[in-house]
């Protein structure tokens, strides 16, 4: 039984139909608001427009809840793989042990990346953000494997070839950036240890495979693996729309991660915590800063338009700080001085008034410096972990039989109509 709600506009009743989610969120389905009265929505920041209906990520932001296709985020951190908890999100059910199989041969297959794209790389400057390369690249794969029709095997080649090459490519941008020998995926290692090892493995210095550190990379990259219609996923569902390709739609979602807003925060929580640490600022004055309406500096890695209380992911991510640190005995330093802002921001009626707390990259980057990944690759790590999400969303709207191109509408408050002025009369 459907429910309606009214709207009375200039002195008419005009009903519009209510969509009710499985876990009780309201929509009002406005897609007849214009045709019947001609007014449209504006809503700048989308922060009360839904752009679909999805089946993929759960999220309350009063609890603090987030679910990968109705399965708890804490329960895949504790229980499953980041390997798996792609196939999930990506196919809406646990792989069965043959799927998994399956998947982690398919995925071994598709690690390798045309030699020729090592011509690339060779020519960014040394000092190129990984993001910007990753982005090209990832655009660039599109013209190495030119064929992709919409049908079901293609889709899920395309879809593994990309999941299993973004580490390829992402530890390829590190080596050549140090002028170091790019090292080959391995057919031996996880998905996850094949990441690690193609990051830090040297001919002079062989990498350890940890399996404490595979582990917590694992988790982290589950904790990323996806967030319902977030910038930069609405970057890929929206570029998508235009029926262009996988790779396009998630060069592009790479790129909207970028932003310090977005994946970016987690490198510049780095930044802010080394900046307290050397000296240039103090937590005081930090908060303080973040507080000051004149002062553009926000705390990063702290607040979130959906979550308003602890990031669920936060809480994990501080606990496997502490659990990757004690295991190297690491004294970071940072991550006192991210618990002492925490405790000063959590503190502070500012916060509390706006429900500001932790987000998921306030402590990620305690955990990636621990593993000796460098600072300006803290985003392609959000990236690598956030795109199983990505290709689930980007699926999702394909499969959708409504699926339209995204074309919002726009509230003109420019010049009205004025005639043209010839050059010699503008003075
Ligand atoms: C991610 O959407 C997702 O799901 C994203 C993500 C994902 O997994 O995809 O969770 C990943 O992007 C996490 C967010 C990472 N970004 C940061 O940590 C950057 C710092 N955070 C802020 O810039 C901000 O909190 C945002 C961008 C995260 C959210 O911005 P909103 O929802 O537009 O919030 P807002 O700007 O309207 O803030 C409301 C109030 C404002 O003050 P008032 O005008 O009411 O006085 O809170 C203030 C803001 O000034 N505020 C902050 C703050 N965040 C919000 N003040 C100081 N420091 C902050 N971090």
């Amino acid at each position: 039984m459907t429910e309606y709600v009214k709207m009375i506009i200039e002195g008419k009743e005009y009903e519009f139909p209510v969509v009710i989610g499985t876990e009780g969120e309201r929509g009002i389905d406005i897609t007849t608001l214009r045709q019947k009265t001609g007014y449209i929505t504006l809503d700048p920041g989308f922060g009360n427009t839904g752009s679909c209906e999805s089946k993929i990520t759960f999220m309350d932001g009063e609890k603090g809840i987030l679910r990968y296709r109705g399965i708890p985020v804490e329960d895949l951190a504790e229980h499953s793989t980041f390997k798996e908890t792609a196939f999930l999100l990506i196919n809406g059910v646990l792989p069965t042990r043959a799927q998994l199989n399956r998947f982690s041969v398919l995925l071994n297959d598709h690690s390798l990346v045309h030699e020729d794209m090592q011509i690339f790389y060779q020519n960014f400057p040394r000092a190129s953000h990984p993001m910007g390369i990753l982005s090209s690249m990832v655009n660039a794969l599109r013209s190495f494997y030119p064929v992709l029709q919409m049908i079901e095997e293609e889709i899920n080649i395309t879809v593994t070839r990309l999941l299993s090459k973004i580490r390829t490519m992402a530890a390829m941008s590190y080596k050549i950036s140090r002028g170091h020998k790019v090292v080959y995926p391995r057919p031996d290692l996880s998905y996850c240890g094949n990441f690690l090892n193609m990051m830090f493995d040297t001919p002079v210095r062989p990498y350890e495979i940890d399996e404490d550190v595979v582990n917590a990379l694992s988790v982290l990259w589950i904790l990323h693996a996806d967030h319902e219609q977030n910038c930069s996923t609405s970057a890929v569902r929206v570029v998508g729309s235009g029926r262009v390709n996988l790779y396009a739609s998630i060069s592009a979602g790479i790129a909207a991660l970028w932003g310090p807003l977005h994946g970016g925060a987690n490198q510049k929580v780095i930044e802010m915590l080394k900046m307290i640490h050397q000296g240039g600022e103090n937590v005081k004055k930090i908060i303080e800063r973040a507080k000051d309406k004149n002062d553009p500096f926000r705390l990063m890695g702290f607040g979130h338009r959906v979550y308003k209380t602890y990031d669920p992911r936060a809480k994990i991510m501080k606990k496997m700080c502490h659990r990757v640190l004690n295991k190297f005995k690491i004294e970071d330093p940072l991550l006192d001085i991210a618990m002492e802002l925490e405790e000063a921001a959590v503190n502070d009626d500012y916060f509390l008034e706006r429900n500001l707390y932790p987000n998921v990259d306030f402590y990620s980057g305690i955990v990636l410096r621990a593993m000796g990944i460098p600072t300006n690759m803290f985003t392609v790590m959000f990236a690598i972990g956030r795109l199983p999400g990505w290709i689930a969303q980007w699926k999702e709207s394909v499969d959708d039989p409504d699926w339209r191109i995204a074309r919002p509408r726009q509230i003109y408050q420019g010049q009205q109509v004025s005639r043209y002025i010839p050059l010699d009369e503008r003075g």
